[in-house]
């Protein structure tokens, strides 16, 4: 059965451009039903836009409380029958009161390995550790979001990205984001396949 998605976002959106792309070739038996972004104007939500799909700039209120603004997410997320939501990029931390409406259902993609690097910078504070020789590869990680903590919860995929001596953060950030979008669709295939 096609998963319904619901993306969410915080700015360029390449990764969910490649579960369009996916969706769109059959590669992925999914569709997005809603791409949100947290943040405005960014160019993730044009790229839904051309996909011909919902895009929505979901603000903060003045006043509003972290709750009642995952709240007020989560309602909103649930009014498209989600299947799964997908984290592609999206950079704020989603409490329970998001959470506990879609228990095993939230999928996070993050630009290191399991409890390497979590949060913000992952890529540029990997290239950094790699240049004071602490580290020799670095890696990207898909997983599910089962609480508060931040790019962790139960592993779904994981893959290595080497650091080269004449790597720029530039060239390693190309290289992790190509690895993602290949990890992302890969592991989203072999989840709904398991369902
Ligand atoms: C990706 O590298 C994703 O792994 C990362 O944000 C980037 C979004 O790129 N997410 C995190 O760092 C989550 N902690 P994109 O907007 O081009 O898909």
């Amino acid at each position: 059965m096609t998963a319904r998605l619901v993306v969410l976002i915080s700015g360029n959106g390449s990764n969910l451009q490649a579960i369009l792309d996916a969706g769109r070739s059959g590669e992925l038996d999914a569709e997005v039903v809603c791409v949100i972004s947290n943040t405005a104007d960014v160019y993730g939500l044009i790229r839904a836009k051309n996909a011909g799909v919902e895009a929505i700039y979901f603000a903060k209120q003045e006043n509003e409380s972290r709750n009642e603004y995952d709240k007020r997410l989560a309602d909103y997320v649930t009014t498209k029958l989600p299947d799964y939501v997908v984290l592609a990029g999206w950079m704020r931390i989603l409490s329970s009161s998001f959470l506990i409406s879609f228990p095993n259902r939230v999928i996070n993609l993050h630009p290191a390995l399991p409890n390497i690097f979590p949060g913000t910078h992952a890529i540029e504070r990997a290239f950094e550790a790699y240049q004071r020789g602490e580290i020799q590869h670095t890696g990207v990680m898909v997983h599910l979001v089962p609480d508060e903590g931040v790019d962790n919860g139960p592993v779904l995929a994981t893959e290595i990205v080497p650091i080269n001596k004449d790597d720029t953060l530039g060239s390693l950030e190309a290289r992790v984001h190509q690895t993602e979008h290949i990890l992302l669709v890969n592991t989203l295939k072999k989840f709904f396949k398991k369902k």
